[in-house]
């Protein structure tokens, strides 16, 4: 059986499932090197990653491409709208005629679900998932566990954290990345939210679903909440705004029963007053502007790690 780091440098990564607690602990530690000194001497000189985002995103894209820069590596953006994506060429020729151009890695955003591990197994390079439909997002979760390492009061003791992850769970490649995550270090997980947005779990022993938020709010060390689309309405999932917002937004009454350690996170973007009050969002207790900002330096310690090996 092949070690994380050999299963990534071959095929990039996919998903929090290919990693373990020594690899995940260990891009903490290198995202806490590169937060202490931003701008090292560069790493990837000459590594050129094409950056291959066929939905919209802000944090993880642009985080990504400052990653790359910080290391000395080049990043190559595809606009999907403006490629002849939309003149209907097939995904498998579009990124067959990008690789044939010579870069070294993909970083890719796909509506559909395992579209990374299908264009790695087509240009035979390293493709890291920048999030795939409702399956994975493993770069943010490698960022989450980096922000709870560095601003929680049990300074990266996951053992002893119990995380409620709390909103439209089912459809939620980031609840899906830190469910594994927080398997892989032993926390304990709660997914709060209503059922008919919950996945069905099988005998799983560390975690447990709720739909009532207000009867674990004294016990959360974590608060983790997920943007809620609005299509959920119109798909007759949740019956208003105004219902989930009463029964699991967390509200400033809300918060005033966290624990005075409890995080609250949330991986963006958010819209105040649906999952979280404004002022909480904005508030002392909130990691959420952290989260993205350490995006930064999880994605150096990810590319280092991975492309090292590909500097000429
Ligand atoms: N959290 C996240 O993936 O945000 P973006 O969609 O802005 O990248």
């Amino acid at each position: 059986m092949s070690s994380p780091l050999e299963s990534l440098r071959s095929a990039g990564l996919h998903s929090v499932g290919q990693l373990d607690r020594s690899f995940i602990l260990d891009i903490v530690s290198r995202a806490a090197r590169f937060k202490a000194e931003p701008r090292p001497e560069p790493s990837l000189t000459g590594v050129e990653i094409a950056m291959l985002f066929l939905e919209n995103s802000t944090r993880t894209r642009i985080s990504f491409e400052v990653a790359a820069a910080r290391l000395g590596a080049r990043a190559f953006n595809f606009d999907a709208d403006a490629s002849s994506l939309a003149k209907g060429e097939t995904l498998k020729d579009t990124v067959e005629t990008i690789a044939s151009f010579g870069c070294d890695a993909m970083v890719v955003r796909s509506p559909s679900a395992g579209a990374p591990q299908l264009i790695s197994g087509w240009i035979g390079r390293p493709v890291i998932n920048a999030g795939d439909g409702a399956h994975q997002h493993p770069t943010q979760a490698l960022a989450d566990v980096f922000t709870i390492a560095e601003a929680h009061e049990s300074r990266g003791d996951f053992g002893r954290l119990r995380v409620g992850i709390i909103g439209d769970i089912v459809n939620s490649r980031v609840a899906r990345s830190l469910i594994d995550a927080f398997e892989i270090l032993g926390s304990e997980v709660v997914l709060i939210g209503p059922k008919t947005l919950m996945p069905s779990l099988g005998n799983d022993a560390i975690v447990s679903t709720s739909d009532n938020l207000d009867d674990h709010l004294a016990t959360l060390d974590i608060v983790y909440l997920l943007r809620v689309q609005r299509e959920r309405i119109d798909q007759g999932l949740i019956p208003s705004i105004g219902e989930y917002v009463s029964r699991f937004a967390l509200s400033r009454e809300r918060f005033t029963r966290l624990r005075p350690s409890a995080l609250v996170m949330h991986p963006g973007p958010v819209f105040p007053g649906m999952e979280v009050d404004s002022m909480v969002a904005d508030g002392t207790s909130s990691v959420i502007r952290r989260q993205a900002a350490n995006g930064v330096f999880v994605r150096m310690a990810l590319l280092e790690t991975v492309l090292g090996g590909l500097v000429k």
